[in-house]
């Protein structure tokens, strides 16, 4: 399963890049307003950084304004992935631009059916949300299950990027499952090393060597 980061701060991608836990990048319009950088700066920088898909959004809501968009987006660089909304004009959009060879990721799913007609329209990525589900009681990784037994039933081809996740309990789920990318913010990556046994191993091991007065430098 690929790691993507879901966030525009270039610090938190270079630290988890320089360990090789980065397969691509995804931004949203929430995120540069986070970052207080320039949208193009900003994609820019991470694109010269990372050498996988590196997703930005759109921020118009007309197919054609998008398209228009989602080509200005790739002058930025070749790894760009023009990320659109699962609207009607978004699925426009997406069909548009994966026709001229753009990598489309689209945002913003919260059903199977509109994943299926995501996968109808070219995109290169899903984005089902996990997290905004949870949020308002319903099952996200139900919807990810449901996707992924969709796509292998027809040979879809669209891969499914599970988004808006929050725990490490949601990034292994995601792998049981075979979802193809988890993108996850720097926070929950960093959270999956964790373990208390492992710091209650390692206390332990260093007192009993403490104890022994030994020292290797
Ligand atoms: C990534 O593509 C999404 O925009 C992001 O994962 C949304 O996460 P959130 O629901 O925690 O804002």
């Amino acid at each position: 399963m690929k790691f993507f980061v879901d966030t525009a701060e270039i610090d938190q991608i270079r630290e988890l890049n320089d360990l090789g836990m980065v397969d691509g990048v995804t931004t949203n319009p929430s995120l540069i307003k986070k970052s207080g950088r320039d949208i193009i700066e900003v994609t820019k920088e991470i694109c010269e950084m990372v050498s996988g898909p590196v997703s930005a959004e759109v921020t118009s809501t007309d197919a054609d304004t998008m398209i228009a968009e989602g080509r200005r987006l790739v002058e930025i660089a070749p790894n760009i992935t023009v990320k659109v909304p699962l609207t009607w004009d978004g699925l426009k959009a997406c069909k548009t631009l994966s026709s001229e060879g753009t990598m489309v990721n689209v945002t913003l799913c919260f059903s199977a059916n509109q994943a299926l007609l995501a996968a109808k329209a070219g995109a290169s990525f899903i984005s089902p949300f996990i997290g905004r589900l949870d949020d308002i009681n319903l099952d996200g990784l139900e919807l990810i299950e449901n996707i992924r037994t969709i796509y292998d039933n027809y040979g879809f081809e669209t891969e499914i990027l599970a988004a808006s996740v929050r725990t490490a309990n949601h990034v292994s789920e995601c792998a049981l499952i075979g979802a193809d990318v988890v993108t996850a913010p720097p926070t929950v990556i960093k959270s999956l090393a964790n373990h208390p046994l492992t710091d209650k191993g390692l206390a332990a091991f260093l007192a009993d060597i403490a104890d022994t007065g030994q020292k290797i430098l």
